[in-house]
């Protein structure tokens, strides 16, 4: 059903270790906090992809490095299904353009013709696919920290998320995040168990441009919040 991806060997990818017992404490100065800031404000949604291949080792690496994340309780409760085939790419393709054609509806006038202008996703070019589930029965964490907030085991999986966002951008890569899908037709179409929860369909590739702002905001689409708007003080 699913295959487990070996450990890395590569040293072209070893430049930060994906195990937590590295005995010499790093030190982050200041040209790394300048680094990290541009890394924030380059990592961008990517929705179109150049053809070129992605090394397979540094897809796992990147996984690795999502593994890193924090997860309540310890649980690591995501899950990474590596979407190869032609069959369960085109069940995905598949799914999105019909929610895609749903969620236009939901629009009309200017709005719906700008929603119709957008690409939304990168499904047809990106060379890797990948998608990251939420194993909702995992023992692991024996419940800590998720007894009053459950929820809190899906945040643990979209933080994993994020952190290969981040790594990805670091190796030049650009990720796009697809949830227009119907997440039981994604887990019927890559046949994973029912009870697993699709937390993110990933388009990953070469980008065919960097960008230091959001698509949807140089679309139109939307506005930056101001982060004095997002504050409050009690
Ligand atoms: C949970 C989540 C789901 C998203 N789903 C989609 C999607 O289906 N299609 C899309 O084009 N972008 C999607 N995005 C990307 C957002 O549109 C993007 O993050 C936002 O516009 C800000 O742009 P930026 O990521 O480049 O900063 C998603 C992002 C998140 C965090």
């Amino acid at each position: 059903m699913h295959r487990t991806v070996g450990m890395l060997r590569d040293r072209r990818f070893m430049s930060t270790k994906c195990h937590q017992d590295d005995l010499h404490e790093p030190e982050f100065d200041e040209s790394f906090r300048q680094q990290f800031e541009e890394l924030l404000k380059w990592r961008r949604d990517v929705r179109s992809f150049r053809s070129d291949p992605v090394d397979a080792r540094l897809v796992e690496h990147l996984i690795c490095l999502a593994s890193l994340a924090p997860s309540v309780g310890y649980s690591q409760p995501w899950r990474f299904v590596l979407v190869e085939s032609d069959g369960c790419r085109e069940s995905v393709r598949a799914n999105f353009e019909h929610c895609n054609r749903e969620a236009l509806n939901l629009y009309s006038g200017e709005k719906a013709r700008l929603y119709a202008s957008l690409k939304l996703a990168g499904l047809r070019d990106a060379p890797v696919q990948l998608a990251i589930f939420l194993s909702q029965n995992t023992d692991h964490g024996s419940g800590l920290g998720r007894i009053t907030m459950p929820e809190t085991l899906e945040y643990s999986a979209v933080l994993a998320v994020h952190s290969l966002w981040l790594a990805a951008r670091t190796y030049g890569l650009g990720l796009g995040w697809v949830s227009i899908l119907d997440p039981v037709k994604v887990n019927r179409g890559l046949n994973v168990p029912a009870n697993w929860k699709l937390i993110a369909y990933l388009c990953i590739g070469y980008p065919e441009e960097d960008n230091s702002s959001p698509e949807l905001l140089r679309r139109g689409w939307e506005a930056t919040l101001p982060v004095r708007q997002v504050v409050v003080k009690r």
